[in-house]
């Protein structure tokens, strides 16, 4: 494995820039994956039908990466649970430009990040969350095969760990599904698996374990709990804990998640192929301190030394403790998390902090 595969790797993309489907473009990892192939000036086809992402999301990376990086991207609003969206979504349509012939490039690797995210709201709605995250899934797979793409990376789920108690948390070592949204995540690896087997589809599994950053939408009903508690502390709302605040986490900065995905898609070692992995950075950490961090970082816009969170009942569904062992993804994959929780943070607040300037502007 090359000592530092992901700035290889950067090096070898910009210099020899390949087509990419990102199914999901418009959400908080899709638009961090964008980002990150069009500053490698990579071709990306983007699909995504806005039921939890944002036009804005899409509307920021235009703002921070060159106009002509930004035309190496074409977006089409659909659904993955209509078969006919997933197969449009298989070709970049190359318009002419100064210099250039109009051209066609097939899809090479796809990041499918589609889904329903969110226990409870699985919970509430099984059905809809079944519908997007596999049959919706099952339509982005034989669209994959039938083009012959590469590499199907896709986002699979820490909370297919269940109920097994091992700590840290091993690739080989599930336990029995606690939510129908963790049950949607299992049945993905387990169709990427047959699809392997069957039709020889290289898919590749991220079980990512709680990504935060940028763009993570702090809204709504089933917002993750780091945008949550940092829209609430500049807010100076209350904060609310679910549990007594042991329940701990491997929180993982997008940055890393992002890294991975591209390793994952391009790796062309033969044992990395259609595996799953961690995604995270092998750390644990409780809530009650997540909620120091958060607060103690957000001292210097207004947030009061001494504000203490609301400890509530648990919820159902969520898993007690998480913890990854990253060592199949570092030994498998080149991947070397850049990011640890406190400087992840730092780099979530900000981001939070101009949008709420923003917006108050
Ligand atoms: N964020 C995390 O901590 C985390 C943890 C584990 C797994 N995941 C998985 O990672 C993926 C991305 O999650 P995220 O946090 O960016 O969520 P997100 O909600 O921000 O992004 C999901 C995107 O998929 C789109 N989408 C949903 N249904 C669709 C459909 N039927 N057709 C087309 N597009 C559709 C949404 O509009 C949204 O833009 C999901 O598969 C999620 O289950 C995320």
């Amino acid at each position: 494995m090359h000592e530092n595969a992901y700035a290889h790797l950067k090096t070898r993309l910009a210099a020899t820039p390949r087509t990419w489907l990102i199914t999901g473009v418009a959400g908080f990892i899709g638009s961090n994956l964008l980002e990150a192939l069009l500053r490698l000036d990579q071709r990306v086809v983007g699909l995504d039908n806005f039921s939890t992402g944002h036009r804005r999301n899409l509307c920021e990376v235009e703002a921070l990466v060159p106009p002509r990086q930004w035309a190496n991207f074409q977006f089409i609003e659909g659904d993955i649970r209509n078969p006919e969206h997933c197969r449009n979504a298989m070709l970049f349509r190359a318009p002419a430009r100064a210099g250039t012939a109009a051209g066609l490039h097939p899809v090479d690797f796809v990041l499918h990040q589609a889904a329903l995210g969110s226990v409870p709201r699985s919970l509430e709605d099984p059905v809809s969350t079944h519908s997007v995250n596999i049959t919706g899934f099952l339509n982005m797979l034989v669209a994959a095969r039938d083009a012959q793409v590469k590499t199907f990376v896709y986002a699979a789920s820490s909370s297919t760990y269940g109920d097994h108690p091992g700590l840290p948390k091993v690739e080989d070592l599930i336990g029995k599904p606690l939510s129908p949204y963790a049950v949607t995540k299992y049945a993905n690896e387990l169709y990427a698996d047959v699809f392997h087997r069957c039709y020889g589809v290289h898919a590749v599994g991220l079980r990512y374990f709680n990504v935060f950053g940028p763009r993570q939408d702090p809204n709504g009903a089933y917002a993750a709990v780091i945008p949550k508690w940092i829209a609430a502390l500049l807010r100076h709302e209350a904060v609310c804990i679910n549990g007594d605040g042991e329940t701990s986490r491997d929180f993982c900065y997008v940055a890393n998640a992002v890294q991975v995905n591209l390793l994952a898609a391009t790796s062309e070692h033969r044992e990395s192929a259609s595996q799953v992995y961690n995604v995270a950075v092998g750390d644990r950490t409780t809530l009650t301190t997540l909620f120091e961090l958060l607060r103690d970082g957000l001292l210097p816009y207004g947030v009061a030394a001494g504000t203490q969170p609301v400890y509530r009942g648990f919820r159902a569904g969520d898993v007690r403790h998480s913890q990854a062992d990253i060592s199949k993804a570092q030994s498998l994959l080149g991947y070397q998390p850049t990011h640890r929780i406190r400087d992840g943070l730092a780099e979530a607040m900000r981001w939070y902090v101009q949008r709420q300037q923003a917006l108050k502007a």
